[in-house]
């Protein structure tokens, strides 16, 4: 079902191979929610994380779902390594891919960096967010925990919210909940829209409160300052007045609408901070639980394809 050979984004997976993720993941909920952890997935497998770009979660639930699948986990200090000494990436990748890892989980500020990563190495490559391109196991773990919560990821609809031009986060998302036949309000003002997103057959609002109207899952987006280079809002009081999420807007959705968040989140920015602890509302917890298990399976996957592609090469040999 998932042949794939890296995990590069969203938009090369189809619903099939999306639905086989999810279905694995669901499995690695349940181990990790024993007291022992582990499995056997990644025995004897070398992986490494390779995060350019700051990060608390993807880092954090990479390295526990390596260790969990029994894999020896690398974290890559880049802070302390030579790429301060002007080493580009690609030689920082050819160094370590000389050392025969299984797995490498990188994270670039840069979009295409992880594409142009993995067709210089010899192991499977796992795109930990690239720029404003893609984070694909982001939108995999919201589609678990949307499934969970709502008992499907088909025909929903789904409120995208905030400073999408700046978001990896937001582009596999919407790829993904299209794939999965759903309907995308993307709400945000129109310098945080950015140009040709119609193109993806979503409806956008620039009204926050008609656009939650009648909608089943909310999802919340941080201004990402650190890709903006000019002003995109007035203030960030003003910008909380029209696009912060809090009781009051989320009453247009529906009664049983979930609050998600990928985090990190700034309060009183773009959520309201007693709404984002409301666990009858928010399931930003979920989320984070769900990381790790959505992290497991894809990396489970990719372990199964890269051990019969080795097979197959090694039957060549012999023949
Ligand atoms: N959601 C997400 O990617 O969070 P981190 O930047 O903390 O990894």
């Amino acid at each position: 079902m998932f042949r794939a050979r890296h995990l590069l984004g969203i938009e090369h997976l189809s619903p099939q191979e999306i639905l086989a993720i999810l279905d694995l993941a669901d499995r690695y909920v349940d181990l990790n929610r024993r007291t022992v952890k582990q499995s056997d997935a990644l025995a004897g497998m070398t992986q490494i994380n390779m995060f350019f770009e700051n990060s608390t979660r993807t880092q954090a639930s990479f390295e526990l779902a390596g260790k969990r699948l029994g894999a020896d986990v690398m974290n890559m200090s880049v802070a302390q390594s030579s790429v301060k000494k002007g080493e580009t990436l690609i030689d920082t990748a050819m160094t370590l891919n000389a050392m025969h890892p299984d797995l490498l989980v990188v994270r670039h500020g840069s979009s295409g960096a992880v594409n142009l990563l993995a067709s210089k190495v010899n192991c499977a490559v796992l795109n930990a967010g690239d720029g404003r391109h893609e984070h694909p196991t982001q939108a995999l773990l919201d589609a678990l925990t949307i499934r969970r919560a709502k008992g499907r990821i088909q025909r929903l609809t789904v409120a995208i919210c905030g400073d999408i031009a700046h978001s990896r986060v937001a582009r596999s998302n919407l790829i993904l909940l299209g794939k999965m036949e759903n309907r995308i309000r993307l709400i945000a003002p129109p310098t945080l829209m950015p140009a040709g997103v119609g193109d993806f057959g979503c409806e956008l609002f620039d009204d926050m409160r008609k656009g939650l109207e009648g909608t089943d899952v909310v999802m919340m987006l941080r201004l990402q300052r650190e890709r903006m280079d000019g002003g995109f809002i007035p203030s960030e009081r003003e910008y909380y007045h029209r696009y912060g999420l809090d009781a009051e807007k989320l009453s247009a959705a529906k009664p049983d609408a979930i609050v998600m968040h990928p985090g990190p989140m700034n309060r009183g920015v773009e959520i309201d901070g007693e709404l984002a602890d409301d666990i009858n509302r928010s399931v930003i917890q979920e989320q984070v639980e769900m990381g790790v298990a959505v992290r497991m399976a894809c990396m489970d996957l990719l372990a199964r394809n890269l051990r019969a592609d080795r097979g197959a090469k090694a039957a060549e040999v012999m023949a």
